[in-house]
């Protein structure tokens, strides 16, 4: 080997150990749509919903400000794919705060396992937040990754005051205020304020 070949077998043997394995494949992002929930997505979402967050997902905190109330007014969305199946949820709730100032709970956020990473997730908490601007609506709280829900704007710095009515982790418990100073003195457990279940079907039967 002269010194020039073996200048290049060391220079490439370097390369492939420092740099990393890159996939040079094109990625697939999943093609979707958004829109609002419909009666007969009920059965994709909580089978999703199971796929994505396990069966132990009913005992979390936020599942006692749901159970037996119907999502906030046009704040049920849900992602599709091309073949209309259900792809990714969201909904928000009413709630109001312990002194009585309104709020919207987001959760639970899931997209189908598959997708993950193809921005859908992100498409549609961006949706809910302009839907829930758009329904004059002044701020959002969630319990869930700050990692995750920064990038959306939500952070620990207004939940100090409030609490969940349960366990949860309190550097998980982030909102987002729509109308700047909102959630300013807020304080108190978080109590349901939604339509009930019952009154819905007692109204439409
Ligand atoms: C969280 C979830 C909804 C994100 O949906 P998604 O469509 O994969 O999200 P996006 O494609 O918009 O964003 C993906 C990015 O978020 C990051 N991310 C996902 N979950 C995260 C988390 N818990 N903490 C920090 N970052 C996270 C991914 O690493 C990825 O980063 P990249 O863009 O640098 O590659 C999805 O992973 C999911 O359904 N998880 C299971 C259910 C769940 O945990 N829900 C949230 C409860 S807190």
């Amino acid at each position: 080997m002269n010194t020039n070949t073996a200048f290049q077998a060391s220079f490439d043997a370097l390369i492939q150990t420092a740099l990393p394995e890159v996939d040079h494949r094109p990625v697939a992002r999943p093609a979707f749509t958004l829109g609002a929930e419909r009666l007969g997505d009920v059965v994709s979402r909580e089978a999703l919903l199971d796929l994505a967050m396990g069966a132990n997902r009913k005992r979390k905190s936020s599942e006692k400000l749901r159970r037996g109330r119907k999502p906030a007014e046009g704040l049920a969305l849900v992602a599709r794919d091309e073949a209309d199946q259900l792809v990714g949820t969201v909904r928000l709730w009413n709630v109001r705060l312990g002194d009585g100032v309104q709020a919207l709970l987001l959760g639970p956020l899931a997209v189908e396992p598959s997708t993950k990473s193809g921005g859908i997730g992100s498409a549609l908490m961006r949706q809910a937040i302009t839907e829930a601007t758009r329904l004059g609506h002044c701020a959002i709280l969630l319990v869930g990754d700050p990692g995750y829900y920064e990038r959306f704007g939500f952070s620990a710095a207004k939940t100090g005051d409030l609490a969940m009515p349960g366990p949860y982790e309190r550097h998980r418990f982030l909102a987002l205020e729509l109308v700047e100073g909102w959630l300013d003195g807020a304080k108190g457990t978080l109590k349901a304020s939604g339509r009930k279940v019952s009154e819905v079907v007692a109204r439409a039967g």
